[in-house]
């Protein structure tokens, strides 16, 4: 886990490097003027690059549902042309009503986690984190990932590790999880990680590649955030109706669940001129520098 901290002990800037920066670009498209929706802003590695793009005169609207996170944007961006909100990407509408916008010009989502999340010890995001098990982006709503493995019964447990992790194990880990409830309760993420290491058979545990914890952080994650029901709206129409015709909209994913719902969004040939039949990965060097680029898939469409 890469530290915050630099040798001096001084507080170092974001940690987080964005993933297909010269591809957003490429596909983006973002010419002066524009105005630009970083629907998932994080610590602005694309905005920074995309505000070069639209200024003097274009303005860049940025959203994240992490506080933490726009604290790292406002940072790192020209503020006299942005405007950051905590919001859900699924507000966009709402936004742009409060800001007398009736469309933009161009929308980016880069969906998932931030590095700067993953190293935030307090949130539970990295398997070795000691802090509560929350892993929520914006801790003001919702419940933590913790209670929700305390309140939910084992079959409910075992269906979101299935449907939102799609987890071979699901019903073993969901079995586990409740049984140690009343002994052991699971509180952090380095006690999540060892109880689902204790329930995942030896041989499948040995062959993984991954963290064998590693799906079921994916499931948690999704379920406290509503994380496929924010984007499954935003698809179905907040992106659409937010955009100028013949604007763009590019959305980069990290897992299979998400893709395709960009993928089968995108395929609406009423609503828009899909520009990557196949989605846009990381090129070998990207991938070898920046390891969280690997499963990254750009996809790319202009609302017709
Ligand atoms: C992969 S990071 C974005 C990194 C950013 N592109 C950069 O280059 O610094 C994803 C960000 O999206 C935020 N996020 C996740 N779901 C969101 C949602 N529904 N609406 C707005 N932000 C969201 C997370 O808090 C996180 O900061």
């Amino acid at each position: 886990m890469p530290s915050r901290e630099q040798d001096s002990g001084e507080t170092a800037g974001p940690l987080h490097r964005p993933v297909l920066l010269r591809e957003v670009l490429r596909y983006l498209d973002a010419q002066p003027g524009m105005t630009v929706v970083d629907g998932t802003v994080g610590a602005a590695g694309h905005s920074k690059e995309i505000l070069k793009h639209i200024s003097p005169a274009g303005q860049l609207i940025g959203l994240d549902r992490d506080s933490m996170m726009l604290g790292y944007a406002s940072q790192s961006l020209d503020v006299a042309h942005c405007s950051l909100h905590q919001a859900s990407y699924a507000e966009l509408p709402e936004i742009l009503e409060k800001l007398e916008l009736s469309t933009v010009d161009r929308v980016l989502l880069d969906l998932g986690l931030s590095s700067d999340q993953l190293a935030d010890d307090d949130r539970g995001f990295g398997f070795e984190s000691q802090g509560p098990l929350d892993l929520r982006f914006d801790i003001s709503r919702g419940k933590p990932a913790w209670k929700l493995i305390e309140e939910c019964n084992e079959a409910e447990l075992a269906d979101i590790l299935h449907n939102w992790g799609e987890e071979r194990f699901s019903k073993q880990i969901a079995k586990r999880l409740t049984e140690q409830r009343t002994k052991a309760p699971v509180r952090t993420a380095a006690e999540l990680v060892q109880a689902v290491c204790e329930a995942v058979p030896g041989a499948a545990r040995s062959q993984a590649r991954k963290n064998p914890a590693t799906r079921v952080f994916q499931a948690l994650r999704i379920a406290v955030n509503d994380e496929l029901q924010h984007l499954e709206e935003f698809l179905q129409e907040g992106l659409f109706s937010s955009l100028s015709p013949g604007g763009k909209a590019v959305v980069i994913s990290f897992h299979s669940l998400e893709d395709r719902l960009v993928k089968n969004a995108f395929r609406d040939v009423k609503r828009w001129q899909n520009l990557t039949t196949k989605p846009v990965t990381a090129s070998a060097v990207e991938q070898k520098v920046n390891p969280r680029s690997r499963t990254a898939k750009l996809r790319a469409a202009i609302r017709l």
